[in-house]
């Protein structure tokens, strides 16, 4: 790929949305971040707090979930993207990978791929080996089973699967929605070596996660979301450090905190 020119380099700015599932259910409120050109920037909160939500707000899938954003605004650099549909996002170079490692069971891991490209552009599909040769780069286990069905890989396999379909529309920013869920601690590990280098090739990465250890550690900023609103914002070392985190997310009691030397 040639190099971007130094203006062409889009930040996502989420800017005091407000998301509705059906006609009053409030899901998020006046929440704003910003993912710059670059960077992966970590999402945190209890279930229900409304991570999903936001994903879905700015991949234009809320619509069906019978969600709207109802206030604010979502711009990727100079497109707008609240209000409006995945095909929209996908163009500007915005996926989301789904919660959950969603990949199509029946079809092979080389057909999984093939339907993360739909939607582009015929420009955009010529760059489709190039996405494959970087997928199977950062995958070697999917290249060896591109014949198998998805529905018989690995858990691990199958995020694996789901990130690389992502990636086969050569997105500029990428959406997590908890990539480590129900995955054994190695595989963990292999997701988040994943994530590092998708962001070192250059793509921006909004992570979801529960692991909150895992994400801190990969995310320059980070968010916590509280039943719907910003708890806590800032530098991701600077939020590990917090108590609230500590014993919210990290997991630490009153005796391990004593350990730590904290009051
Ligand atoms: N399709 C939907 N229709 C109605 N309400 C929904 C829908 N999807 C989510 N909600 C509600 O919106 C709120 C936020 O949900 P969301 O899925 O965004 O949370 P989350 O932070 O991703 O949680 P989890 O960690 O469990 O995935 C919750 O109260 C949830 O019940
Ligand atoms: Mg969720």
């Amino acid at each position: 790929m040639p190099e971007a020119p130094p203006d062409d380099r889009p930040a996502l700015h989420v800017e005091s949305v407000d998301v509705t599932y059906g006609r009053a259910l409030s899901a998020l409120r006046s929440v704003s971040l910003t993912v710059p050109h670059g960077a992966v920037v970590a999402l945190l909160g209890a279930n229900g707090a409304g991570k999903t939500t936001l994903l879905r707000a700015v991949s234009g899938t809320l619509r069906l979930h019978r969600g709207a954003v109802t206030g604010g605004r979502i711009r990727y650099g100079e497109t707008v993207l609240d209000g409006k549909d995945p095909v929209t996002a996908v163009r500007a170079a915005v996926v989301q990978v789904p919660e959950g490692r969603r990949v199509f069971a029946g079809l092979s891991v080389d057909e999984n791929l093939k339907s993360g490209g739909l939607g582009l552009t015929r420009r955009d599909r010529a760059r489709t080996q190039e996405a494959r040769d970087r997928v199977f780069a950062l995958f070697p286990r999917l290249a060896e089973r591109t014949q198998q069905a998805a529905g018989l890989l690995s858990g691990g396999e199958q995020q694996m699967l789901a990130i690389g379909r992502a990636l086969m529309a050569a997105p500029r920013l990428l959406l997590l929605d908890e990539p480590s869920l129900g995955l054994a601690p190695q595989m963990v590990d292999r997701i988040a070596e994943v994530i590092r280098e998708i962001n070192a090739q250059g793509t921006a990465v909004l992570l979801v996660e529960q692991n909150a250890g895992m994400a801190l550690s990969l995310a320059d900023h980070a968010h916590v979301l509280e039943v719907g609103e910003t708890r806590l914002s800032g530098p991701a070392a600077e939020l590990a450090r917090t108590d609230a985190v500590r014993r919210l997310y990290l997991g630490e009691t009153a005796e391990t905190a004593e350990d730590r030397g904290a009051a």
